[in-house]
């Protein structure tokens, strides 16, 4: 569904009670997207925000769903625009909702700029939020940012999986079982985006044991097929690297 013309934003239910938010940029050359996963529930979640200029757009995107202010949680993977731009908008907008973010992210940053105070998780927190739970996975520096985490969501087993897997251009479907490895591969190799800590590889595996069924990437399709075999995929290839 486009909830705004001018812009090309879209949302799509891609899991059951999970929407994918996507608006087209063209901030690199051959486009790019950005994404944000609403999880519709007793506590309704939103992962990533979205660019703080960009507000007006997921407003509209979440209110063709439900009304904004029944946001409760507002997570996000690492501290950057894309990830959390908007934070101090959407809060101003709902007055239940409270920053859901990793407690590295809540020490270094989100404590001190966001308007109220972050609720910080543990490596491997599970929250509930109604028929969904998250369970917090942290990756420090994996693909970037000491603070670097993912959501887990169990019922569905979906990955939402952040910057991961990064694909180039501006309009994607909203869910692929189409390879997406060798497109975020040549990606990367013009826009180099990972931290190549040196534990990549046994961080990859931890969020492979969870055996996603679909991977929620930030920047493209969300991806559905065997989230452990793709994950260990892209560990053999940054290892490579
Ligand atoms: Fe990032
Ligand atoms: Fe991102």
């Amino acid at each position: 569904m486009i909830t705004n013309q001018a812009a090309g934003t879209t949302i799509d239910e891609v899991a059951d009670g999970i929407y994918r938010i996507a608006t087209p940029v063209d901030v690199v050359p051959g486009g790019f997207s950005f994404n944000q996963y609403l999880i519709v529930d007793d506590e309704p979640l939103l992962f990533h925000t979205g660019l703080r200029r960009a507000f007006p757009l997921v407003r509209e995107a979440i209110a063709a769903v439900m009304p904004v202010d029944r946001l409760r949680h507002i997570s996000f993977s690492h501290y950057e625009a894309d990830e959390c731009g908007a934070l101090n908008d959407l809060l101003a907008v709902a007055p239940r909702a409270a920053p859901l973010c990793g407690k590295v992210a809540a020490m270094v940053s989100v404590g001190d700029i966001a308007d109220r105070p972050p609720r910080p998780l543990d490596d491997g927190e599970a929250v509930t939020l109604g028929r969904h739970a998250v369970r917090w996975l942290a990756t420090p520096h994996l693909p970037h940012a000491w603070e670097c985490g993912f959501l887990y969501e169990e019922t569905t087993r979906t990955l939402l999986c952040g910057d991961l897997f990064t694909q180039g251009g501006a309009r994607h479907p909203a869910t692929t079982e189409g390879d997406i490895l060798e497109p975020s591969e040549a990606f990367r190799g013009h826009l180099d985006y990972y931290a190549h800590a040196k534990n990549a590889g046994a961080l990859i595996e931890r969020l492979a044991a969870t055996r996603p069924t679909m991977l929620a990437c930030m920047h493209g399709p969300a991806w559905r097929g065997d989230g452990a075999g793709l994950l260990r995929a892209l560990g053999t290839r940054l290892e490579a690297a």
